[in-house]
């Protein structure tokens, strides 16, 4: 074990709502915001956060980018793609700022807290009024400040990589579904992954603050609570006391409808866990198991530190225990040296597991990581080819599931109406599967039995009974 990561004082908390405090009675202040998030849930829970702390200092959300005072981009650096979508956007805020030199610019998130980025944004974009890291959430009125008293050294400094905060505000975009973080940070190193280098060490967060902060949300009206954590399987591994089967069995009593997490690391998902699962009403029965590869080859190189016998058989164990259950996956393609048979290691895993859905992706080397050292890079072509092949099978398979689906009942929680049909409500099955069916508006926040009568490509289409 692990010394744990001791939370931020509530000395240094209370002196930034001080702050924040002082940002709203400001004349100077901007008066409406616009965040801009990409990657993971982890970032759109974060921008959750950022968003109540910006209402805290008395801004209101805008819905448009180009029309308000703060614009702050929560980034990504997973692969080369977000990194460059974020970086293209920041750099047009330039533009925009031409026309309103009274914009404000802030840059938080994954690419964020990278090492030397904010000297990099400070010293090279001179638009970007301030920054901060993953781990630095908590500062955002001291950066914000210091951007309005032009103290630009102050605005965009680094601090820790692995703090633990509590208690910050939150704006919930929907007011029967929240986000949960159980932890911060992943120690895995699996060799392609930039996490570890951007959300830093693995930091649970106590049991007693994650029940508190779960019977708030019930009280305030929230049906459905999703998990997250890089690697929730290995909760608590750090305090030496409870682990992620306890949370689940201690969530469980704070009446919450539904419970989901995610992300499950492969090798520790344990027995107990799938038992809790299994025993306990709230838990869906879904779960995101990232295989990323089928061949031995690769995940070693990976540094999954599971094989693909290994992976087949908690599979397995969960289907026993919950025959019922949606499995999805992520899956990596073209990964330094992966041969033509390692990658049908990968499309036959799939045929075998049989998922709901895939996350498939086309490996991206990042700086920072063990994998960005190898060689045997695949060329773009070849990836392409193996990721359309990859993703053609994933789909049959993902229609012959939603087939199967024909026929049975099923709970959905209606999130909304649908886009194209404003008479239709849309949701989730327990499994995971998004599902329409013809309801009134004031059912939306209810969960609502029905019966599955039809498949879409990636939705089930249902009747209410
Ligand atoms: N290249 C491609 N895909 C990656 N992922 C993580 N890092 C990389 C990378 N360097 C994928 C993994 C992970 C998901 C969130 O993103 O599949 O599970
Ligand atoms: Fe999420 Fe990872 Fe992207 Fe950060 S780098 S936003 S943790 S996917």
């Amino acid at each position: 074990m692990r010394d744990a990561v001791r939370p931020v004082s509530r000395e240094e908390m209370e002196s930034q709502r001080e702050l924040a405090e002082q940002i709203r009675k400001r004349p100077d202040r901007p008066r409406t915001y616009h965040i801009i998030t990409y990657g993971c849930q982890m970032n759109a829970h974060d921008s959750e956060t950022l968003g109540g702390m910006l209402e805290s200092m008395g801004m209101n959300k805008s819905l448009e980018r180009d029309e308000a005072d703060l614009i702050l981009f929560n980034t990504c650096c997973i692969r080369d793609n977000a990194e460059r979508r974020a970086m293209g956007n920041i750099i047009f805020t330039k533009e925009i700022k031409k026309k309103r030199p009274e914009l404000l610019v802030g840059v938080c998130g994954c690419l964020a807290q990278q090492e030397g980025f904010a000297e990099k944004l400070r010293t090279r974009y001179p638009h970007v009024d301030f920054s901060f890291g993953t781990g630095e959430i908590y500062l955002l009125p001291q950066r914000l400040l210091s951007a309005l008293e032009g103290r630009r050294e102050d605005a965009f400094q680094r601090g820790e990589d692995s703090t633990l905060y509590e208690g910050l505000p939150v704006l919930r975009t929907s007011p029967f579904f929240a986000y949960l973080n159980v932890m911060y940070g992943c120690d895995n190193f699996c060799s392609y992954c930039i996490v570890p280098m951007v959300r830093g060490r693995e930091r649970s967060r106590d049991l007693r603050e994650i029940v508190k902060e779960a019977e708030a949300l019930v009280k305030d009206g929230v049906k459905e609570i999703m998990l997250l954590g890089q690697n929730v399987n290995s909760y608590g591994t750090d305090l030496g006391k409870a682990r992620f089967h306890d949370l689940l069995h201690a969530l469980s009593d704070t009446g919450v409808k539904r419970l989901r997490f995610m992300t499950s690391n492969p090798k520790d998902l344990s027995d107990e866990l799938i038992r809790e699962m299994a025993d306990n009403p709230a838990v869906c029965l879904q779960l995101h198991l990232p295989a990323q590869s089928g061949s031995d080859a690769v995940l070693k190189a990976m540094n999954r530190r599971y094989t693909r016998d290994w992976y087949l058989n908690r599979v397995r164990a969960l289907r026993e225990a919950i025959p019922e259950i949606g499995l999805t996956t992520d899956l990596i393609v073209a990964f330094p040296g992966e041969t033509e048979e390692q990658f049908l290691e990968t499309l036959s895993l799939v045929h075998e597991v049989r998922y709901d859905s895939a996350f498939t992706f086309i490996y991206s080397p990042r700086t920072g990581t063990a994998a960005a050292k190898l060689e045997g890079r695949i060329a773009p072509e070849v990836a392409t080819d193996r990721i359309q092949r990859l993703i053609k099978a994933q789909d049959e398979i993902t229609a012959e599931v939603l087939h199967s689906l024909i026929g049975q009942e099923a709970l959905v929680l209606a999130e909304g109406t649908s886009k194209r049909d404003q008479k239709q409500l849309t949701g989730k099955t327990a499994r995971g599967t998004a599902c329409n069916f013809l309801g009134s508006a004031d059912q939306i926040g209810q969960i609502v039995k029905v019966k599955i009568t039809g498949q879409g490509s990636n939705t089930l289409k249902a009747i209410q009974i």
